[in-house]
């Protein structure tokens, strides 16, 4: 049997991050107060906690300490008012390593319009990501909470949106493009030298009759 403390002990964290399949889909369900009601394999092989100790249990079992408390306000106000939200989350598996993902978080109501379930599904983030754009802005944030507390996080973060004329929402979208763009943009300036090598040389192979 097991304690309920024993569930709730938070590992400590390591610098390291969880090695896993990063096209796969991590998914849960939680019931209108953020309790586990189902984890897919995926979610389970990722956070390393079996079924039997995350159902029931409420979903910041594997918050981050890392994570500004303020990111997790703007998710529930969102979630609350109806809106499906997008979030990008540093989660902590069991072992204390750690795993970046961008979350879909969608609600799920009865007939009469009442909240009954929250689905989270969540992606891999690219590295390049999260150390271009979110951690720098999250680093901040937890500073100015340890520091000044989360009205002040959050002041800072709608005065950083503002700036932007960003929603959360949109920055983390604008992040992604941003970083596909950049790829794309690579590969394009690869497939052009190629292009100009095996011209200049198929230049040189004709001028030389070979
Ligand atoms: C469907 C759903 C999925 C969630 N997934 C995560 C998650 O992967 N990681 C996380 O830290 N919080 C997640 N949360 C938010 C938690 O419920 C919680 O607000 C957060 O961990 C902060 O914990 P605290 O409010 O106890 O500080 C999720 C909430 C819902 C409704």
């Amino acid at each position: 049997m097991i304690e309920q403390n024993q569930i709730f002990r938070r590992p400590n964290p390591i610098d390291k991050e969880v090695s896993w399949d990063k096209t796969q889909v991590i998914m849960s369900k939680t019931n209108s107060k953020g309790i586990i009601e189902y984890a897919n394999e995926v979610f389970i092989d990722v956070c390393g906690y079996e079924d039997y100790e995350l159902m029931s249990q409420p979903h910041s079992i594997v918050r981050h300490p890392d994570m500004p408390r303020v990111i997790f306000k703007i998710l529930w106000e969102n979630l609350k008012g109806g809106n499906n939200f997008y979030a990008i989350v540093k989660n902590l598996a069991k072992s204390g390593r750690y795993y970046w993902v961008m979350t879909d978080f969608e609600i799920s109501k009865d007939q009469t319009g009442d909240i009954t379930h929250y689905f989270g599904r969540r992606k891999a983030v690219p590295q390049e990501v999260i150390s271009k754009h979110i951690e720098p802005l999250y680093k901040r944030l937890l500073q100015i909470e340890s520091v000044s507390g989360m009205e002040a996080s959050e002041k800072y973060l709608i005065g950083f949106l503002e700036e932007k004329k960003r929603s959360y929402v949109e920055f983390v979208k604008e992040c992604i493009i941003d970083y596909e763009q950049e790829q794309y943009s690579k590969e394009r300036k690869e497939q052009i030298e190629q292009d100009e090598e095996s011209e200049s040389r198929s230049f040189f192979s004709r001028f030389f009759g070979r």
